[in-house]
Protein backbone atom coordinates (compact mmCIF):
# COMPACT_ATOMS: atom_id res chain seq x y z
CA UNK A 1 0.00 0.00 0.00
CA UNK A 2 1.24 3.81 -0.48
CA UNK A 3 -0.09 6.97 0.68
CA UNK A 4 -1.74 9.74 -1.49
CA UNK A 5 -2.44 13.22 -0.44
CA UNK A 6 -5.05 15.15 -1.99
CA UNK A 7 -3.82 18.40 -2.25
CA UNK A 8 -7.13 20.59 -3.09
CA UNK A 9 -9.43 18.66 -0.84
CA UNK A 10 -7.04 18.21 1.77
CA UNK A 11 -7.68 14.75 2.16
CA UNK A 12 -4.34 11.81 2.60
CA UNK A 13 -6.02 8.14 1.50
CA UNK A 14 -4.42 4.56 1.69
CA UNK A 15 -3.99 2.99 -1.31
CA UNK A 16 -4.16 -0.47 -1.01
CA UNK A 17 -2.48 -3.56 -4.06
CA UNK A 18 -5.96 -4.32 -5.16
CA UNK A 19 -7.19 -1.33 -5.55
CA UNK A 20 -6.50 1.53 -7.88
CA UNK A 21 -6.06 5.65 -6.89
CA UNK A 22 -8.95 6.27 -8.54
CA UNK A 23 -11.20 3.80 -7.05
CA UNK A 24 -9.62 5.14 -3.57
CA UNK A 25 -10.52 8.64 -4.25
CA UNK A 26 -14.05 8.19 -5.18
CA UNK A 27 -14.41 6.00 -1.93
CA UNK A 28 -13.61 9.56 -0.21
CA UNK A 29 -16.10 11.48 -2.30
CA UNK A 30 -13.76 13.42 -4.18
CA UNK A 31 -15.26 14.08 -7.27
CA UNK A 32 -12.90 12.66 -10.92
CA UNK A 33 -13.70 12.59 -13.77
CA UNK A 34 -12.67 8.78 -15.93
CA UNK A 35 -14.31 6.42 -18.39
CA UNK A 36 -12.32 3.64 -19.88
CA UNK A 37 -10.56 2.97 -16.51
CA UNK A 38 -7.61 0.53 -18.36
CA UNK A 39 -5.27 3.56 -18.92
CA UNK A 40 -5.78 4.36 -22.46
CA UNK A 41 -8.63 7.08 -22.90
CA UNK A 42 -6.78 10.22 -20.69
CA UNK A 43 -9.83 11.02 -19.08
CA UNK A 44 -8.61 10.61 -15.59
CA UNK A 45 -5.06 12.69 -16.37
CA UNK A 46 -4.60 13.71 -13.28
CA UNK A 47 -1.41 16.70 -11.90
CA UNK A 48 1.01 15.34 -9.86
CA UNK A 49 2.57 18.14 -7.19
CA UNK A 50 5.16 15.35 -5.74
CA UNK A 51 6.43 11.63 -5.75
CA UNK A 52 7.46 8.84 -7.77
CA UNK A 53 4.67 7.56 -10.21
CA UNK A 54 4.54 4.22 -11.58
CA UNK A 55 3.55 4.94 -14.79
CA UNK A 56 0.82 1.87 -16.23
CA UNK A 57 -1.10 3.95 -18.91
CA UNK A 58 -0.90 3.72 -22.71
CA UNK A 59 -1.57 7.60 -22.93
CA UNK A 60 1.41 9.56 -22.05
CA UNK A 61 4.98 9.17 -23.99
CA UNK A 62 8.48 8.11 -23.03
CA UNK A 63 9.08 11.96 -22.66
CA UNK A 64 5.72 12.86 -20.39
CA UNK A 65 6.59 9.78 -18.09
CA UNK A 66 9.74 10.96 -17.54
CA UNK A 67 8.78 14.51 -16.28
CA UNK A 68 5.99 12.89 -14.09
CA UNK A 69 4.03 16.05 -14.53
CA UNK A 70 0.41 13.95 -14.64
CA UNK A 71 -0.45 10.77 -14.34
CA UNK A 72 -3.67 7.75 -14.75
CA UNK A 73 -5.16 7.43 -11.66
CA UNK A 74 -6.96 4.71 -13.01
CA UNK A 75 -4.37 2.16 -13.65
CA UNK A 76 -0.97 4.08 -13.03
CA UNK A 77 0.59 3.65 -9.22
CA UNK A 78 2.79 5.24 -6.68
CA UNK A 79 6.77 3.93 -6.65
CA UNK A 80 7.55 6.09 -3.42
CA UNK A 81 5.82 5.98 0.10
CA UNK A 82 3.70 8.61 -0.95
CA UNK A 83 2.11 10.53 -3.85
CA UNK A 84 0.61 14.11 -3.74
CA UNK A 85 -1.94 15.30 -6.38
CA UNK A 86 -3.92 18.03 -7.45
CA UNK A 87 -7.40 16.65 -6.52
FE1 LIG B 1 -9.22 6.33 -19.18
FE2 LIG B 1 -7.98 6.61 -16.85
S1 LIG B 1 -10.10 6.60 -17.21
S2 LIG B 1 -7.09 6.60 -18.83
Amino acid sequence: PFEVSLAVSGLTITVDPGSSILAAVEAQGVATVASCREGTCGTCETEVVSGEVDHRDSVLSPAERAESESMMICVSRSASARLVLEL
